[in-house]
């Protein structure tokens, strides 16, 4: 069963690319910086990107993709005078079309899997039952790309591929800081075992890493 995790050189990427490798499970990471090692080269905004990295897996079966590389710059940002339309524009095409394009070229590898699987790693902030104010843009974005899932799970159904939609928790990475919730590694096991349970009857579901399920 191979997994192909997107944005795989830190952070919650990186703990679930650690987790498939220790468990001897054909895994494929992803990152941006084309000298990253035995790293798949991938900017998720960029379509030129995408279409070089599906050429380079050629005829392999993906079973389950993990879209995790997302961005979160506008931490912060003020009302008056803040939240730019260049931030705006930069964080949806990490955060929205960088999921979309993702799943869009991997498509043909995923249906040449027996029962292919999509996890989009959202975020909490994407649910509109909570709307503490502020960080206009990565709450949309989030919002944005469980949007996304919920929808692909309707046209990806007769299909046989299942798309689930995840909070990882509020993790100690890059992004989450030093005083979140939880290590990378409990955010990763609690998400393996999520994907592992997706199925077509939960597909479209939006669950927190420990199994939760979130409103949407
Ligand atoms: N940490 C949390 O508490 C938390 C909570 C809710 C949701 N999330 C979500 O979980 C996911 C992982 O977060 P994290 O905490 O592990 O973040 P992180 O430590 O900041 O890592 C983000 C990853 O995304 C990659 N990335 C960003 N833009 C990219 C692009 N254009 N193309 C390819 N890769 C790109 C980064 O690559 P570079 O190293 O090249 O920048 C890095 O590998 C994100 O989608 C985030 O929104 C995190």
């Amino acid at each position: 069963m191979t997994t192909l995790i997107t944005g795989a050189n830190r952070g919650i990427g990186q703990a679930l690319m650690g987790l498939y490798a220790d468990a001897g499970e054909p895994v494929i990471g992803t990152h941006r910086a084309a000298d990253a090692g035995t790293m798949y080269e991938l900017d998720v905004t960029d379509p030129a990107s995408h279409a070089a990295l599906a050429a380079r897996l050629g005829d392999r079966p993906i079973d389950l993709l993990v879209c995790n590389a997302g961005v979160f710059l506008d931490k912060g940002q003020t009302l008056a005078g803040g939240y730019p339309a260049d931030m705006w524009e930069q964080m949806f095409a990490a955060n929205v079309t960088g999921v979309f394009l993702t799943i869009q070229h991997l498509l043909p590898h995923l249906q040449r899997a027996n029962a292919g699987k999509i996890a989009i790693i959202s975020s909490q902030m994407a649910s509109h039952t909570r709307a503490p104010g502020g960080s206009y843009i990565y709450r949309a974005s989030k919002a944005a790309a469980l949007n996304l899932g919920r929808n692909l799970a309707t046209d990806l159904a007769p299909e046989g591929i299942a798309v689930g939609i995840y909070h990882p928790g509020w993790v100690r990475t890059d992004m989450g800081g030093d005083s979140a919730d939880i290590s990378m590694e409990e955010s990763a096991a609690g998400l393996a075992a999520r994907f592992a349970e997706l199925s077509l009857e939960t597909s479209g579901c939006f669950l927190t890493w420990d199994g939760q399920e979130h409103p949407y």
